[in-house]
């Protein structure tokens, strides 16, 4: 990829100022004592930040335990999540402190303390109680990022009730199968809710998918969030205000086991079904705090605005959890980025006094292209750390955040981790790292990585890349794929017989050790950061009668780093009237399959694709094509070399 083999070109180095070192949470020698203690003893090393970090209703004896790839962490220790995020802070002079700082597209803006936060969660968790559901019981969220999808993970956590939260932008039929794959029985989502100006009927949507089938759900409970009129099944919707008990109830938080589940989230694999990443709950809950401490330096005067959605782990992870652990304050934003114009992220900033900003680097691209007259607009000097998360980010990317929005005075951390890590891996230490654009620098204190070839060997020339593992299991690590045992091993460690755990990432080691992410070696792709898996798009693009068959690859964006071009054949029969107008029909048939984050950017038609003898599609060729490259590599094994030809045409 281009922005890659620019990447490793950049030499340019930048140091944090003295000012924001001597200030930082973490200092060399921290770094140092830090990496000393888990050199030594990595068991003692966890089990002491276990220990400090976390508040436990029966302490734990054992640290890491069980058989490669099936770990557990304090497995004879109990807790409740919501305890460690609510329950200890109001006990202190925090009650008072604010939790969310709730800004919505209008502007409006809510804060809600940690007392009230814990008010609302108790009365939402003595709701769901007398829905009769029990611990471990699933329950799927179906929400914008707004206060109340915050007390509902968190009363779920409270009841020891697994979450699963479904991004509000995907379709009912995405929805249908996440509430079937965990056989939830409730689901919680909102009338409506506003983006872009547009009312967006969230409820709607339930409704379609619970008509689809979805033999498991007895109940769904919907918050009144707009003043839009909606269907209501008397038998099986509940409104929100008619189970939570506003009497100022208190609901025990129930002694969950550290391993017991916290949530499920559904991500894309290289296969056309989505997998529901497990995370428990002590050891994602301490990495969690952590790496908000480590890498975003939280402090308690700190305003902490991370812009993912609840829907994806980022949102689990530095919007709820580990914010919510420390007892930070975070700003939540449930509108659209640029309304009512480009320069709202900087507006709210400004406005509210942000010092921590945690975004994607497709949005700084975004808002890059717009100018930069518009951040230059705000004065930005609350803001004293940036953050990047999703994919690798562009050194012009990186270094338009730094001067425009750190007004080079702000450390940027770029941070390496998946859904399945629970939280950051890879990530500079702000106060103590010189960094490079383009490179998420080195593994945190406790993780260890490393760049393999095929054989699982160590990649001896650091310009070579290779395949990105991580080498020992950590607390927030995923414990599985719900219900899918088998998949679990054969995505994550069977390649190397369990010895390591496999990223699907490729990256390069340089000499000093930093680490470069490249890109993903299997058949997932990262639009606008949103991880999307190629299978899954065909299968929703053939399932179109119209369609034979279909090939998905990814090509280079400048706003999006990948974009989807999707190759289509056609049914015999049908014979197509305007390419453009069937190609638009074909992307409303995507959204309706999946959502709009997978509609391709590019379809084109033909009347096959390029196939090896035995049918296989070669899609290393379709690549090629897409990303208007020289047809590389072998083609002496393609059945039908002509149609390269034809395809080579499409542009
Ligand atoms: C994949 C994980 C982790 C939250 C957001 C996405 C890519 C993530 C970076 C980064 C380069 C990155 C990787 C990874 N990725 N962060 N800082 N630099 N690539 O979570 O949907 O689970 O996707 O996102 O390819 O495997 P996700």
């Amino acid at each position: 990829m281009k922005n890659i083999e620019s990447n490793l070109k950049e030499k340019r180095t930048f140091k944090p100022s003295e000012k924001f070192v001597r200030q930082a949470n973490l200092k060399n020698e921290d770094l140092a004592t830090l990496l000393t203690k888990y050199n030594s003893e990595p068991d003692l090393f966890w089990k002491e930040l276990a220990n400090t970090e976390l508040t436990w209703i029966k302490k734990f004896n054992t640290v890491c335990t069980g058989t490669s790839p099936f770990f557990k962490w304090f497995e004879d220790g109990t807790l409740n999540v919501s305890a460690n995020c609510l329950d200890r802070h109001v006990e202190t002079d925090k009650k008072n402190k604010i939790a969310i700082k709730h800004v919505s597209e209008e502007n409006t803006i809510t804060n809600i303390t940690y007392n009230q936060l814990f008010s609302k969660v108790n009365s939402f968790s003595s709701g769901l109680k007398k829905l009769g559901l029990k611990k471990q019981d699933r329950v799927i969220i179906y929400m914008p990022t707004i206060p109340e999808s915050i007390t509902v993970m968190l009363s779920c956590a409270r009841l020891g009730i697994i979450h699963s939260v479904v991004f509000a932008g995907f379709s009912s039929e995405s929805l249908k199968d996440r509430i079937n794959d965990c056989s939830a029985k409730v689901v919680v989502t909102v009338d409506s809710f506003k983006r872009g100006g547009k009312s967006i009927r969230a409820k709607d949507t339930v409704d379609k998918a619970l008509d689809m089938g979805c033999p498991s759900i007895d109940h769904c409970i919907v918050y009144k969030n707009s003043s839009e009129k909606i269907n209501f099944t008397k038998s099986r919707d509940i409104w929100w205000h008619d189970i939570a008990d506003e009497n100022g109830v208190i609901v025990a938080p129930e002694e969950m086991s550290a391993e017991d589940l916290l949530f499920i989230l559904y991500t894309s694999g290289s296969t056309g079904k989505p997998k529901g990443i497990i995370h428990s709950s002590a050891g994602y809950l301490l990495n969690c705090l952590l790496t908000n401490k480590w890498v975003f330096d939280l402090k308690n005067d700190d305003i902490f605005w991370c812009t993912a959605d609840i829907g994806w782990i980022t949102g689990h992870s530095y919007v709820v959890y580990g914010p919510l652990a420390l007892g930070a304050t975070v700003l939540i934003y449930d509108g659209a980025p640029t309304y009512p114009g480009g320069d709202r992220f900087w507006k709210i900033i400004d406005e509210n006094k942000v010092s921590v900003f945690y975004t994607a680097p497709t949005a700084i691209r975004t808002l890059m292209k717009l100018g930069d007259e518009l951040p230059s607009k705000h004065k930005l000097d609350s803001l004293r750390l940036l953050g990047t998360v999703g994919e690798p980010i562009n050194p012009e990317a990186w270094i338009w955040y730094h001067k425009n929005i750190g007004k080079e005075n702000c450390p940027i951390v770029d941070t390496w981790w998946q859904t399945e890590t629970g939280a950051n891996m890879i990530a500079p230490l702000p106060g103590i790292y010189q960094v490079i654009p383009g490179t998420c620098t080195k593994p945190l204190p406790g993780i260890e990585v490393e760049v393999v070839d095929s054989e699982g060997n160590k990649v001896q020339n650091a310009s070579q890349g290779g395949n990105l593992v991580i080498k020992k299991p950590w607390p927030s690590m995923l414990r599985g794929i719900w219900g899918d045992k088998d998949r679990y091993i054969n995505t994550y460690w069977k390649k190397y017989d369990n010895k390591f755990y496999i990223t699907g990432d490729t990256a390069r080691k340089d000499e000093d050790g930093n680490i470069w992410i490249m890109g993903r070696s299997d058949d997932v792709v990262n639009v606008s950061g949103h991880r999307l898996g190629t299978m899954e798009i065909e299968s929703a693009i053939v399932s179109h009668e119209f369609v034979a068959e279909s090939a998905v690859v990814s090509y280079p964006h400048e706003i999006k780093g990948e974009a989807i071009h999707a190759f289509v054949v056609l049914r015999d029969n049908f014979k197509l009237h305007g390419e453009k107008q069937f190609a638009d029909e074909l992307r409303e048939w995507v959204k309706i399959k999946i959502g709009s984050i997978a509609k391709p950017e590019r379809i084109s038609f033909s009347t096959n694709l390029p196939k090896t003898r035995s049918g296989k599609i070669m899609r290393r060729l379709l690549r090629n094509i897409a990303r208007g490259e020289k047809i590389s590599g072998d083609t002496s094994t393609l059945e039908n070399e002509n149609i390269l030809n034809q395809l080579k045409d499409i542009f």
